[in-house]
């Protein structure tokens, strides 16, 4: 397939480009920095710098849109809040247009979104089907989505991709963590009740792969795995396998005083299950968090 891939730098989309590729398709990479693309996406990807490349004339069997600046790194003032929409909504919306100025349109639109559509749920237990939260992530998440679901009008299979926390050795939530866990500083978040759920990346690029090729796969997904676990699991479980204690906790007070409204998405959390995932037949190799771990720390 000829793809087209927003975000694909990233730290999903780097892992996402090597398995397209390996699998022999052909790819482009929307980036700011397009120099950077060969060496983080592979050899084979090519750059694209701007959505206006992308003519009418040119064809693409599929479209992945994972772009967005990230969203837990600074302070969300309401500056802040602009560019992480715009670097989402806006792309997206961009990018719906050219689908629908091309001449032959894409049979395929996967485009990301997050678990944080559902805002703070406590103990619920949420499907793909539990309605959207109120607050600042949740109201990013469904408009980005609904940015996406436009291009259903253009005939376009569009799946939403729902994303976990996912757990990779080269970055995110896990390559932050790995220091002060090794340093024995690993430390619960507040009360430690709040649910993650994650996913392990190798799983994630396997699911990707199979609502690209699935053409009975539409909606949104959850793309964690089926056994979330409190940050007080998440926690033990961690520091358990690094051979490290984990005593430690941060007071919730003290990291809202140092967030701000960011807090929420260390201190709230979703218990999320990829019930439409796992209803399709969707495989995980890692279903459970602590092989997860184990096998991301051994490699
Ligand atoms: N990783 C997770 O655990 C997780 C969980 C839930 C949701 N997600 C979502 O899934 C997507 C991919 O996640 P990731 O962890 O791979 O993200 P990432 O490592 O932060 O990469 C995001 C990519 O988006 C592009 N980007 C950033 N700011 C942009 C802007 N202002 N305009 C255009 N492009 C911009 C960058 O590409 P260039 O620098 O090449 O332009 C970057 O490589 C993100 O949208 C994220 O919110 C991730």
């Amino acid at each position: 397939m000829r793809i087209l891939i927003t975000g694909g730098t990233g730290l999903i989309g780097r892992h996402l480009c090597k398995a397209l590729l390996e699998e022999g398709h052909q790819l482009t990479v929307l980036s700011r920095h397009p120099e950077t693309v060969a060496v983080k996406c592979g050899a084979a990807a090519q750059a694209m710098i701007s959505l206006d490349e992308w003519q009418p004339e040119r064809f693409f069997d599929a479209v992945i849109n994972l772009a967005g600046e990230p969203i837990v790194d600074e302070h969300w003032s309401a500056r802040r809040k602009q560019v992480l929409r715009e670097s989402r909504i806006t792309l997206t919306e961009k990018l719906v247009q050219r689908v629908a100025a091309a001449k032959q349109k894409p049979k395929v639109l996967l485009s990301g979104s997050a678990i944080g559509y559902y805002g703070d749920r406590g103990d619920t237990e949420l499907d793909d089907a539990a309605p959207a939260g109120k607050d600042f992530a949740a109201k990013l998440c469904k408009d980005w989505e609904e940015a996406a679901l436009v291009a259903e009008k253009h005939a376009v299979r569009v799946c939403l991709l729902r994303t976990g926390l996912v757990l990779s050795k080269s970055g995110g939530l896990l390559g932050r963590m790995l220091l002060p866990f090794k340093l024995g500083l690993g430390a619960r978040l507040g009360d430690g009740r709040q649910w993650m759920s994650w996913i392990h990346i190798e799983d994630y690029v396997a699911l990707v792969l199979r609502l690209l090729n699935d053409d009975q796969m539409r909606g949104p997904f959850n793309m964690s795995a089926p056994q979330p676990v409190t940050n007080a699991e998440f926690t033990r479980t961690l520091a358990k396998l690094l051979h490290r204690p984990a005593f430690l906790f941060a007071p919730k007070p003290v990291l809202r005083l140092a967030m701000g409204e960011r807090a929420a998405l260390l201190l709230e959390g979703q218990r999320v299950f990829p019930a439409k995932l796992v209803a399709a037949g969707g495989q995980f190799k890692y279903p459970e968090l602590a092989g997860a771990l184990d096998d991301l720390l051994h490699q």
